[in-house]
């Protein structure tokens, strides 16, 4: 009796392992890498993105689905709300239904390894989307912004609202300050936080130094600031801490903040802070979100940085399309993005810094809003 039962379920083991191998085969849509010249159109192309607790990710996996399909691809689509173990389980579901490419914006850029290998091996293509998959040769191509120059950004904007530099980025001769400012940075799983963070500090360092800007709470090195996966609470909490700590009888002019879902959560830290004439300290951000971009119409959030995230599926669902056919995607960096393993050929994108008075023509006139979006 016991027997028999255990020679079943073997039995049904080799049966579904030999389904599964022929799942992996040569079809169309079976997976593993297409034969040059192999017509690919109707392909399963695996699309993950991190959440969508944020707008600008439901946009990215909204435009790069639309654009594949238009190409004849099908897609499929998934978000894992910021856990890592869903996210795992998707790609996994995605290579065993016979995804040829896998476009992957990562949680956390070290947690994909294995099924990124067991990808590689069949022969499926990886692009990184907006973050940098880590510590594994299974990534082919990168699609993201100038991630560095994004952070120089961010303290250019803190720099202009403080009056430091002048709107094009030269500084100002006569002096001012010393300024009270604090920082925050991102989630430290995501590899965009410590180049975001590199570059803002790079651009403050001089007025540190010189003590124009001063950090009254001594919080400066990145694993003191970071906010891990980006949670708006946990940014309004540390910035509660922060003007309990260390602002009595001081005024905060500045914060820099790396993510406009981060910045809602200290300018609630800080509502009813201010006086008046002077309601808020300058806050900067990034991704041009609609509550945020509203936020600084009002005159509340100070910056954004807008990234298209139109020009980013644009480029990911290029690269997807040309190692489809066995062609080299084009890319404009292959010196800076090292992911502990191999540096990662990169295609990037320039950002804009948008405030009160360039959202029109950067935001509205370019289509990525309409006006009535942000009233
Ligand atoms: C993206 C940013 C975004 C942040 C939080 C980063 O990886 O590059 O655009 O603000 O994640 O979602």
């Amino acid at each position: 009796m016991q027997r028999s039962r255990v020679t079943r379920i073997v039995a049904g083991f080799t049966l579904v392992a030999a389904l599964a191998a022929c799942g992996g085969s040569t079809e169309k849509t079976g997976g593993a890498a297409p034969k040059a010249g192999e017509d690919v159109e109707g392909s399963l192309v695996g699309v993950t993105m991190p959440t969508r607790s944020s707008e600008r990710w439901i946009a990215d996996g909204d435009n790069v689905k639309a654009a594949l399909e238009k190409l004849g691809y099908e897609v499929s689509l998934e978000y894992a709300e910021d856990k890592i173990p869903t996210q795992v389980e998707q790609i996994e579901n995605q290579i065993a239904q016979g995804a040829r490419v896998l476009i992957v914006a990562a949680i956390d850029g070290t947690a994909l390894t294995t099924q990124l290998e067991q990808a590689q091996e069949q022969g499926i293509k990886v692009i990184s989307y907006d973050r940098l998959i880590r510590d594994t040769e299974a990534v082919d191509y990168y699609a993201s912004f100038d991630n560095y120059k994004v952070g120089v950004q961010q303290a250019t904007s803190l720099l202009q609202g403080l009056g430091l530099v002048e709107a094009d980025g030269t500084t100002r001769t006569d002096e001012k300050g010393p300024f009270n400012i604090e920082l925050f940075a991102g989630s430290p799983d995501d590899n965009n936080a410590t180049f975001f963070f590199n570059g803002a500090m790079d651009t403050l360092k001089p007025y540190l130094d010189d003590k124009t800007l001063v950090v009254k709470s001594g919080e400066t090195d990145f694993k003191t600031v970071a906010t891990l996966q980006w949670k708006p609470e946990t940014a309004q909490a540390r910035m509660e801490n922060v003007i309990t700590k260390a602002y009595k009888g001081a005024r905060l002019d500045g914060v820099l903040s790396p993510y406009d879902g981060m910045s809602i959560g200290i300018l609630s830290a800080l509502t009813g802070y201010g006086t008046s004439d002077n309601p808020w300290p300058i806050v900067t951000g990034q991704d041009a979100e609609v509550a945020s971009v509203k936020s600084i119409i009002a005159g509340e959030q100070y910056a954004t940085i807008y990234k298209d995230t139109r020009q980013l599926a644009d480029v990911a669902v290029k690269m997807a399309d040309a190692v489809m056919k066995g062609e080299e995607p084009e890319v404009n960096n292959t010196t800076d993005y090292d992911n502990g393993k191999k540096v990662v050929p990169s295609q990037l994108l320039e950002s804009v810094i948008v405030n009160k008075d360039n959202y029109k023509e950067t935001l509205v006139d370019s289509g990525y809003y309409a006006e009535s979006d942000l009233s």
